[in-house]
């Protein structure tokens, strides 16, 4: 790699409304049992009507400018990764810079579902190694919960909101990005979608009262593409930056289902408690899972200078992605 970036600053942002597996069912047939033994989700953050993704993301921002220290007159670009945006356009990214009182710079989303931040992230260092931007403001945040059906057990509960942010600049020293691989299956795209709203198909009465503008997944068959594309592309990632599964300090995984999780990471040679997992709480937040993580576990100790950390993602497009960063 030509420049190498570091992230200085991480935050993140949840709601506080708890919606627990007991209040879904209430909702839907389903048992707290089912969700824990197949998911391992205990609970997810619930936005309120009023509060659209942008909040969530100025905030997580806010913090993330906090830890890095830096004035917002040296932030070059905001990038956004969400399938949940405020609205088609503005970019949410345009919508947070004028809450964050940024007037240089660009602002821009991308959409790559659940594997949204670590393709901002290889935007961001491709964009830093041109040497014509220096620092970056990234971001992935999700309210799934506006575009979830909430009579559909097979869907409602697996996903949260949430978001998370990080300031990305040049790295001086030997800490940084060591390797970043993203890629896109998209014969597979109508395994996980949302139909409607788009100009394939406009929003109209007939979509509402079907439900279209709500996430379709067949979920099974997700789940099989899922850990076989998360382990080859942790194995690129882990050879391109020249280390070893067992090299790696903390693992932390896109947070879609604690069995995906698991057996990535035996198959990946990494112990269980080296896995980072927070889906017990906050379930997925597609491209909020690895930022709010990271946020999480920088915060709580658990990640230390010098470390080896290995991102892992996976979803709709469908969209993969892995890192290898020293913190
Ligand atoms: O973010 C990236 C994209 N998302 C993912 O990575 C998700 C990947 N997929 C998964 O995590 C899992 O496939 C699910 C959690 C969605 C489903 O787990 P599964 O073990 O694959 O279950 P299944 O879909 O094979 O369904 C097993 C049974 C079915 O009943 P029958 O047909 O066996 O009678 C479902 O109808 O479980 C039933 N079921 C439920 N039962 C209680 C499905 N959802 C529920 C539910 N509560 N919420």
């Amino acid at each position: 790699m030509a420049k190498r970036i570091k992230i200085i600053g991480t935050g993140s942002y949840l709601p506080e409304k708890i919606l627990t597996n007991f209040d879904l069912e209430k909702m839907v047939e389903t048992s707290d049992q089912w969700i824990t033994e197949r998911t391992g989700i205990k609970e997810r953050r619930i936005a309120d009507d009023n509060t659209a993704v942008s909040d969530l993301m100025t905030e997580a921002a806010k913090n993330a400018i906090e830890m890095a220290n830096i004035p917002v007159e040296k932030i070059d670009g905001i990038l956004v990764a969400t399938v949940t945006p405020d609205m088609m356009f503005p970019s949410t990214a345009c919508i947070i810079q004028n809450n964050l009182g940024i007037k240089q710079g660009f602002a821009f989303d991308l959409s790559a579902g659940c594997s949204g931040f670590l393709y901002a992230l290889e935007v961001a260092h491709n964009f830093i190694a041109s040497g014509k931007y220096k620092n970056l403001l990234v971001i992935g945040g999700e309210t799934l919960s506006k575009i979830t059906n909430w009579s559909d057990r097979n869907t409602c509960v697996l996903f949260g909101d949430g978001a998370g942010a990080a300031i990305v600049t040049e790295s001086n020293d030997d800490s940084g990005l060591l390797s970043s691989v993203i890629g896109a299956k998209g014969e597979y795209g109508d395994l996980l979608y949302q139909p409607a709203g788009g100009s394939r198909m406009p929003a109209s009465k007939e979509t509402v009262e079907k439900n279209l503008h709500t996430i379709f997944m067949n979920g099974r068959e997700v789940f099989n593409h899922a850990v076989r594309t998360m382990v080859s592309a942790a194995n690129e990632a882990l050879e391109t930056a020249g280390v070893e599964g067992s090299d790696i300090s903390i693992f932390i995984p896109h947070q879609a289902n604690v069995r995906i999780m698991q057996s990535t990471a035996k198959r990946l040679h990494i112990p269980i408690e080296k896995v980072f997992i927070n889906i017990d709480k906050y379930a997925n937040t597609s491209a909020g899972t690895l930022p709010i993580a990271l946020d999480q576990a920088v915060r709580n100790g658990k990640i230390k200078k010098g470390d080896l950390i290995l991102f892992d993602v996976f979803g709709a497009g469908l969209t993969w992605g892995a890192a290898v960063m020293r913190w």
